[in-house]
């Protein structure tokens, strides 16, 4: 049987990924399972919860980082079982945000490779696809902006700095890459964005499907 294809879709805040992989899963169903992380709904999900809402809720940063990777890790079996079931899995933010995110509270010790090491061993997308929106007062005013921790314009601007330093890291960009594509998603419509998204995914259908998992 063939195996299903990992997509995912990263970007920084109120982006618009949720609505985009909504979307996505929508167009694959019912051949499809749609994974968002963090899962907040898992006992570590529910303490990464309490740390993004509450802001009297103090953790280290290591122990932060630890969880959200611990949190992956809780889904990681049954991802590798849906995409050997022939299903293909449509995932709301990964290991690329993990890294960016932490990296970017420049924790003395916490650099990129720090922050990849415990994610290590985890399956890598075979599309990965960025959200970028150069415009950050854009994003800024999409609905909900500053109601958790991280939302603020300061850090997310760090944040997209730290992404491209794990795409250089880790996908070797600016090169070439069958795996990332990076859409600039300012001023575009949802629907434009999902077009998008759509034609790239056909494109990857259409190939050969890779027998091979590739790892973190
Ligand atoms: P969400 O808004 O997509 O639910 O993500 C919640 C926040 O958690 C968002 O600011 C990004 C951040 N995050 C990390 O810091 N590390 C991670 O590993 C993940 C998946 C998200």
């Amino acid at each position: 049987m063939k195996r299903g294809l990992l997509i995912l879709i990263e970007g920084l805040d109120r982006t618009g990924k949720t609505t985009q992989t909504t979307l996505l899963f929508e167009k694959l169903k019912p051949n499809a399972k749609l994974i968002k992380f963090p899962d907040r709904t898992t006992c570590i999900g529910q303490l990464i919860d309490k740390y993004l809402t509450e802001n009297d809720f103090e953790l280290p940063d290591q122990s932060v980082h630890l969880l959200f990777s611990a949190n992956r890790w809780e889904l990681s079996q049954e991802l590798q079982r849906y995409l050997l079931a022939g299903k293909h899995v449509v995932m709301d933010r990964y290991v690329y945000s993990g890294i960016a995110y932490s990296s970017a509270k420049e924790t003395s010790g916490m650099d990129l490779e720090w922050c990849l090491r415990p994610d290590k061993g985890l399956i890598k997308p075979d599309l990965l696809f960025f959200l970028l929106n150069e415009d950050p007062s854009d994003t800024s005013s999409r609905r909900g902006f500053g109601n958790e921790r991280y939302e603020t314009l300061q850090f997310q601007d760090k944040v997209k700095d730290q992404f491209f330093n794990v795409f250089r890291a880790l996908e070797n960009y600016p090169k070439p890459n069958d795996r990332l594509r990076v859409l600039n998603v300012a001023n575009c419509s949802i629907e434009k964005v999902a077009q998008e998204i759509w034609s790239i995914v056909q494109e990857k259908l259409a190939k050969e499907p890779p027998s091979e998992f590739t790892f973190f």
